[in-house]
């Protein structure tokens, strides 16, 4: 077996009704909380209301950011950093889906860096994106409303670069939250298309993270169990979401799984994020359905990297039967993901995602600049003509 470690320092709280909790958490990270939240549905949906009011109830001042977009952008960072220290907050509370807790995460990064700097400087490319010398960041509290990203268990968060539409990740052990709240009731209302792009980011983070490299036991136990989770309850909560309960607890713990296995596990994704990142830089689409083009492509290319491996994912897919030796069912694995994503309604091309050809040199270039570590975890080796060939076989 091979060698890993893991540590969890951050305090998880999951289950219905578990957002109360904050009444008793909150207190112990300071008096001045400052939300970020995702803009409009937080507020219309009541959430946002319900979060303040028990801050309030326990005594604390709260100020709010609510117009947190998808894909944050490097110049709303810096200017929230300002709003962070200006209001003197001791802390910050992500609300939302991946974007509000990243926010989260590079706000209270960033105001304990020194004054002046940018979020940009921290970017890969930048001048400060090694990580040396970083200050300990305000704490930071994750209330994920959606099931995906996982951005409540990991140490990172992504930040669209403005200059060069790069959309890489800042990570760092500091990062991780203090503490998540992963709570289904603040998940029934989540309209079918965020159920299915974040859904899809869930298994993703699964399947990538048993694919990688540095794939180790504990990892593949998280792995395996999200993806069953997500094979199971995907379509129940796309379809009837507002009403199955069940259906909602079960991704929302899929997607704190998958979260873990790609943060706080050290499995990390593969060639299939890495490559996506990139599409949602030049297109800002929706993260979890920037991964659905790539996806067949990349399992036709890798398949046979590790038979057994790609045979066991064959089966949770529903695909093959007993009777079926390990080889014939691994080079099954792209035809039953393409099944998955069919069921799903995540049988996309990059072409439906607005990628045109004139995009696929900028966005190779990104994938090697920004991303290089993540794609090196495939199990094969992707030179610059392969990333170029995935690319154009997911148009
Ligand atoms: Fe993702």
């Amino acid at each position: 077996m091979q060698a890993f470690n893991f540590t969890m320092p951050t305090k998880f709280y999951v289950g219905c009704g578990q957002v109360n909790q904050l009444k008793e958490l909150a207190p112990q990270y300071g008096k001045k909380a400052m939300v970020c939240a995702a803009k409009d549905t937080m507020r219309q949906l009541g959430i946002l209301d319900r979060v303040v009011g028990l801050l309030k109830d326990a005594g604390l001042e709260v100020s709010i950011i609510d117009d947190v977009e998808p894909n944050p952008r490097d110049v709303d960072i810096d200017r929230q950093v300002q709003f962070f220290l200006s209001e003197g907050c001791d802390f910050t509370i992500g609300l939302g889906g991946g974007s509000a807790l990243d926010t989260a995460k590079a706000v209270a990064f960033m105001a304990a860096q020194n004054p002046g700097d940018s979020v940009r400087d921290y970017l890969a490319g930048g001048s400060k994106s090694d990580l040396a010398d970083v200050k300990k960041p305000y704490p930071v509290i994750c209330i994920t409303t959606t099931a995906g990203t996982g951005s409540e268990a990991t140490k990172w968060f992504v930040i669209t670069n403005t200059i060069n539409h790069d959309k890489p990740g800042v990570g760092h052990d500091l990062l991780m939250p203090s503490v998540s709240i992963v709570d289904p009731d603040l998940m029934m209302t989540m309209p079918p298309s965020v159920t299915r792009a974040c859904g899809i980011d869930v298994l993703f983070h699964a399947m990538e993270a048993y694919l990688a490299k540095c794939a180790n036991a504990f990892t593949d136990a998280c792995a395996l169990e999200a993806i069953r989770l997500v094979i199971k309850y995907l379509g129940r909560a796309i379809e009837n979401g507002a009403n199955d309960k069940e259906a909602r607890e079960y991704m929302a713990w899929a997607n704190t799984l998958g979260g873990i296995v790609i943060g706080e596990g050290n499995s990390g994704t593969v060639a299939i994020h890495a490559l996506g990142h990139s599409v949602g830089g030049q297109t800002n689409t929706a993260h979890g359905l920037t991964m659905c083009p790539l996806a067949v492509p990349y399992l036709e290319m890798t398949w046979d990297a590790d038979i057994e491996r790609h045979a066991k994912l064959t089966r949770l897919f529903g695909y093959g039967d007993d009777t079926m030796t390990q080889q014939q069912l691994a080079e099954l694995c792209p035809k039953a993901m393409k099944g998955v994503l069919e069921r799903f309604g995540c049988d996309i091309t990059l072409k439906d995602l607005g990628v045109t050809e004139e995009m696929i040199e900028p966005m190779t270039d990104s994938v090697f600049q920004t991303m290089a570590g993540v794609l090196n975890n495939s199990l094969k080796p992707f030179t610059r003509e392969d990333v170029i060939a995935l690319y154009k076989k997911s148009m």
